[in-house]
This record gives C-alpha cells, sequence and structure tokens, in this order.
C-alpha cells in the first residue's frame, strides 16, 4: 500500500468541536483541500485578521490563492446557495481562488429544502431538527437514483426527462402533504427565509418556483438548471482523477469534515443525524480514491462535551462548574444563540469515533476553558440496565438512560492560554491529556488553549 502524504480532519462529537479553527491552520501547508461531504448545512466561521468569514459549502483554503479547493462527489451542491456564498466573499475581496467541482457531485434543488421542511413539519415529536436546507432530501434522491448529477446538467437531452420525472413525483408528494393540511406556499417561504437574509433579489426569485396552484413548475427548474450549468461550467472536473493525480504525485491533501461522527448516517445516534457519513473512512467513496488515502486521520474534540437541542447525552451535568464551563467556553450557538448542553469528557463517544472513522491522531481544542475547576472527571463506560459496557449502545432509549461511569483528576487553577508546548502546561492539565490518550487509546496529536492560530500547540509534523 502507497503512503500518501493526506490528512483528514473530521468532528467526533456532535459538532462545534472546532473543526474550523483546526482546518484553517492545516490547510495553510496544503497544496489541496477537500470537502467530501454534507453541503451547506456546515458552518464554519474563519477569523483571518480581523476578519470573520462564514463558509457553508465552500472549502476552507478559498482565501489561499495557491491552494486548489475541492468538492468531491460525495457532496450535495446547493447551487443558489454556493452563488450566494461566492457573492458574500466577493464583498468581503475574496475573488482569487482555485475552486473544483465534481462532475458526479448531486445537486440541492429548492425543492428540495421545500420537502425538508415540510417532512419535519410532518414528524410527530420525534423531529430531527434538520437544518432545512434540503440536504436530507437531495441525498434520498441520490440514493433512489433519481438525483441529478452536476454532469447531467449538460446533457441536453436527458435533463428536460430528468427534471420531468423529478417534478412529477415530488408534485404528487405535494398533493398528499396538501390535503394533510401543509400550507405548501408558507412552507417554501418559510424554507426559503434563510436566502432572504442574505439577499431579497434571490429569494424573489426562488419563490417562482411554484406556480399559481402551488405546485413546482418544471419548467421553470429547467430553466433553473441550465443558470446552474453555466455558474458551474468553470469549475467542473473529475475531481477523483485530480486528487488521486496529487496524491500519487505526493502533493499534501487535507480532508476537510463537516458535522461530526455522531450525526453519521450509519454510525451516529440516529435519527438524529445527518443524511451523509462524516467519518475518515468514507472518504474514499466519497472522493473517489483508493481505500488507503487517508494517512493522517485526526479527530477533533473539544476537552469536555456540549451538545444542542435533544438527545442523549451521558456525561451531562448542569451545576455550577458546568455554567462556568458555558460562559468561559462561550457554548452558546453562532447562528441560533441557544444554549448548548455541557458534559464531562466522554472517552466512550471518542472511542466509538475512533473504531468508526479510524483516527491516528486527535486534537484536544478549549483545554484553557477546563482552568479553575478543582476536579475534572472523565466518563470511561456507560451503565446500561445495571451493566457496565465500554462502547455506544444502538439503541435510543439505552442510550438515553446510559449512566456515566467516571474518573476523577485534580485540575489546575493556572490560566494556560499563552502556553506554548506541552511541558508548560501545569502538570494536571499534562496529566489530563495524557489521561484523556489512555481512555481513548488515541494519541493527542495537537491541542489549543485560545481562538487564535498562535494558540494552537502541535505534538506530532502533520505533512511529511
Ligand atoms: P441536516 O444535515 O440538515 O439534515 O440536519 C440533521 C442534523 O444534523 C440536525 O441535528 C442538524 O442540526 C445537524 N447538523 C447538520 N450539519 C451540522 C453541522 O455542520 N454542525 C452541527 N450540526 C449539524
Amino acid at each position: 500500500m502507497k503512503k500518501y502524504n493526506s490528512i483528514s480532519v473530521v468532528g467526533t462529537q456532535w459538532g462545534d468541536e472546532g473543526k474550523g479553527k483546526v482546518t484553517n491552520y492545516l490547510a495553510q501547508e496544503a497544496d489541496y483541500v477537500v470537502r467530501h461531504q454534507g453541503g451547506n448545512n456546515a458552518g464554519h466561521s474563519i477569523k483571518i485578521g480581523e476578519t470573520r468569514y462564514a463558509l457553508h459549502l465552500i472549502p476552507s483554503a478559498i482565501f489561499d490563492p495557491s491552494v486548489k479547493n475541492v468538492i468531491a462527489n460525495g457532496v450535495v451542491i446547493d447551487v443558489s446557495g454556493m452563488m450566494l456564498e461566492l457573492d458574500l466573499l466577493a464583498k468581503q475581496d475574496i475573488t482569487d481562488y482555485q475552486l473544483f467541482v465534481s462532475d458526479r457531485a448531486h445537486i440541492v434543488f429548492p425543492y428540495h429544502a421545500l420537502l425538508d421542511g415540510m417532512q419535519e413539519a410532518f414528524r410527530q415529536g420525534r423531529k430531527i431538527g434538520t437544518t432545512k436546507r434540503g440536504i436530507g432530501p437531495a441525498y434520498m434522491d441520490k440514493a433512489d437514483r433519481s438525483g441529478i448529477r452536476v454532469v447531467d446538467l449538460y446533457e441536453e437531452d436527458l435533463l428536460p426527462k430528468l427534471i420531468r420525472d423529478n417534478v412529477f413525483f415530488k408534485n404528487k408528494t405535494l398533493d398528499y402533504m396538501e390535503a394533510e393540511g401543509i400550507d405548501i406556499r408558507a412552507e417554501y417561504e418559510d424554507a426559503m427565509q434563510k436566502v432572504k437574509n442574505k439577499s431579497e433579489e434571490q429569494y424573489n426569485k426562488l419563490l417562482g418556483m411554484l406556480d399559481e396552484n402551488n405546485r413546482i413548475d418544471e419548467e421553470w427548474v429547467l430553466n433553473l438548471a441550465r443558470e446552474y450549468a453555466a455558474f458551474l461550467k468553470p469549475f467542473v472536473t473529475d475531481t477523483s482523477v485530480m486528487v488521486y493525480e496529487a496524491l500519487e504525485a505526493g502533493e499534501k491533501v487535507l480532508f476537510e469534515g463537516a458535522q461530526g461522527v455522531l450525526l453519521c448516517i450509519d454510525h451516529g445516534t440516529y435519527p438524529f443525524v445527518t443524511s451523509s457519513s462524516p467519518t475518515s473512512s468514507s472518504i474514499p467513496v466519497n472522493v473517489g480514491l483508493p481505500m488507503w488515502a487517508v494517512t493522517k486521520s485526526l479527530g477533533v474534540v473539544k476537552a469536555y462535551s456540549t451538545r444542542v437541542g435533544t438527545g442523549g447525552f451521558p456525561s451531562e451535568f448542569d451545576d455550577e462548574v458546568a455554567h462556568g464551563i458555558r460562559e468561559r467556553g462561550n457554548e452558546y450557538g453562532t447562528t441560533t444563540g441557544r444554549l448548548r448542553r455541557v458534559g464531562w469528557f466522554d472517552a466512550v463517544l471518542i472511542r466509538h469515533a475512533a473504531r468508526v472513522s479510524g483516527l491516528t491522531h486527535i486534537t484536544v481544542t478549549l483545554l484553557d476553558v477546563l482552568s479553575t475547576i478543582d476536579t475534572i472527571k472523565i466518563c470511561v463506560d456507560y451503565e446500561v440496565n445495571g451493566e457496565v459496557i465500554s462502547h455506544v449502545p444502538a439503541g435510543e432509549t439505552d442510550f438515553n438512560n446510559a449512566k456515566p461511569v467516571y474518573i476523577e483528576l485534580p485540575g489546575w487553577d493556572e490560566d494556560i492560554t499563552n502556553v506554548k508546548t506541552f511541558e508548560e502546561l501545569p502538570v494536571n492539565a499534562q496529566n489530563y491529556l495524557r489521561k484523556i490518550e489512555e481512555t481513548t487509546g488515541v494519541k493527542v496529536g495537537q491541542f489549543s488553549v485560545g481562538p487564535e492560530r498562535s494558540q494552537t500547540i502541535d505534538l506530532v509534523d502533520w505533512f511529511e
């Protein structure tokens, strides 16, 4: 097996682990940054100098003209969202970049966002809380073999037929939804609110998808698809061949994960998951590469745990210490302001992520937030129905009822935000990182003690 010069960065919890910062830090050394799954449901906030940039679909090296940014076949592309994202970057003077889009990636159409919202409206008491961007319905079409890929946009004869089939079945669903009392237009306007917040013009245009009977207008979708084709043209290529040749030539490739392993469609806390697999092990399929494509697999973990919204969370606690962590870690949702639930570091979850995703290293973020806590806990096992287990149970009820089995470690009082090496850490913080390694079985390759790039400490060399 050939050894390539590649690193994958994945989130190992429920997102919000600080992946954006780690990816952006490692991207400085990369020749390629490749997005391999998800779509514009992801959100990376990146600070460069004093400017903050919001990325959803576009890879994190878009700011560096020397790096090739790739959107691979495993991604679903909301082209209207992509236009808005690039427009916004242009307004922030980011116009000089290299961007490539896979000809095999699937397209998210505005009707996918409409269906996403309506499906959520139908779910009785078990709402997933999706981002309503149409990601799930687009992956449904892909699995159903009715999806429209980038390359299909250039098929003169085939495209109208593909669109006809899609619109026909979607309109049948709308008939059914309307009969059940759903207000289609109101749902669509709601689904498009995120667009409205960014561009009134784009919003008004996309509203044209529904005809006077509130059904999807086939001709309108065909015209939109032709616009998408023209817009994407300069970026489209066979990215599988491109990235494979780069790896073979020894170039440095960084695979940029979105979401987190616990949101994996197969290995996450189903059904409260996304519709793709945010694992390193999915990269060969999602990019079109040999199974040994990933040399180093870096899992990003917080020094504690957080989760937004509902769902099982065995190591959750809610006392003065948890409130302190929330304040110091600013654990409030970036867009919604919703407070994040707080828990101790859960080694069971990280062992799960290490197994299903394959982690060679972890990076521990937000270590500074734990300063001033007397006793720090690590969850090492769960107790489920009176039995101690060391893995994540598949069943929702078992996971909800899992009681944490903790070990306790003494904390530290020192401010560690200026630490530059492992040795400069207080001995109890060093022991905490060592204990994380011991309980997860994965080497700590990096830790961070603050939001700046300079507050990231490497314990290994990433690219060779
Ligand atoms: P969807 O991906 O929009 O279908 O949403 C499914 C679930 O994944 C919801 O709980 C979302 O909040 C969550 N989710 C999707 N993308 C992200 C992300 O980038 N970070 C954190 N959570 C996400």
